[in-house]
């Protein structure tokens, strides 16, 4: 594409529902069948941990058996082969963009990670968790599964700011835009003056502040999409 030197591309959800991982808001999706305030914000883990731990074990289980599908396989490719800057930044928990082959900005957290509530400290998370697990550096036994909760910081958003700020196309992949900071990206890039672009099976809450827009199953308009900006078109 003439005149990009430096992309961000945002993922959600929607890259990794044809690897077989359910989305969030979809039709039947998880908090469809969870409720948020149970599952996903710290006081729920305070209340009720192994509730909490049952649902992501659940979810890394599946993760882990999962496998990357053309889409992610393309941007890993796009990644790979792009002469400018690339920041792959991504909402999702599962591992499937590294699995693909990407270096990718985990904003929400990661699955396959442990984080200690007492030290911040960090190590890979075994397939299931459990209550009162003991971090392996402080001895606490405050092991939590290392993802951002609702009413949780995001993580590296100033990193990603500052990308943003500098980008000249900024493309969103499979999310819903219903959560910030994350659903604001597109503003930025469009106060940046980057060409923005949406890939989505539909319209999403924030379609309306993206100059192009791509209609389709992700798999088939990510590789498609990733040809073009590779040829410059
Ligand atoms: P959502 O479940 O909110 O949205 C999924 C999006 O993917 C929708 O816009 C769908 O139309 C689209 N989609 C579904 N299948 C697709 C396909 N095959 N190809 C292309 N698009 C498809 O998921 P997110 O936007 O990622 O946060 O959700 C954002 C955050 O909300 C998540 O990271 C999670 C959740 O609560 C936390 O848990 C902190």
């Amino acid at each position: 594409m003439q005149g990009i030197e430096r992309i961000v591309i945002l993922t959600g959800a929607g890259i990794s529902a044809e690897s077989g991982l359910g989305t969030f808001r979809d039709e039947g999706g998880l908090w469809a069948q969870h409720r948020i305030e149970d599952v996903a914000t710290p006081d729920a883990f305070g209340r009720n941990p192994a509730l909490v731990h049952e649902f992501y074990n659940a979810r890394r289980r599946q993760a882990a058996d999962a496998a990357p599908n053309a889409a992610h396989a393309a941007l890993a490719r796009l990644q790979a082969d792009w002469s400018g800057e690339l920041m792959l930044v991504t909402q999702n928990v599962d591992g499937l963009h590294e699995k693909a082959g990407a270096d990718v900005i985990h904003m929400h957290g990661q699955l396959d990670s442990a984080l200690c509530a007492a030290c911040a400290y960090r190590w890979p998370a075994p397939l299931d968790m459990s209550v009162g697990e003991i971090c392996p550096s402080c001895g606490a036994p405050k092991a939590r599964p290392d993802i951002v909760w609702f009413g949780e910081m995001p993580y590296h958003v100033e990193r990603i700011l500052d990308a943003l700020q500098a980008c000249d196309l900024f493309a969103a992949v499979g999310t819903s835009g219903q959560v910030y900071p994350a659903a604001g990206f597109v503003e930025e890039a469009r106060i940046a003056g980057a060409r923005t672009v949406e890939l989505n099976l539909r319209d999403s809450d924030m379609s309306y502040a993206f100059e192009y827009h791509i209609t389709g199953p992700a798999s088939e308009t990510v590789p498609r999409w990733v040809d073009r900006v590779l040829a410059g078109g």
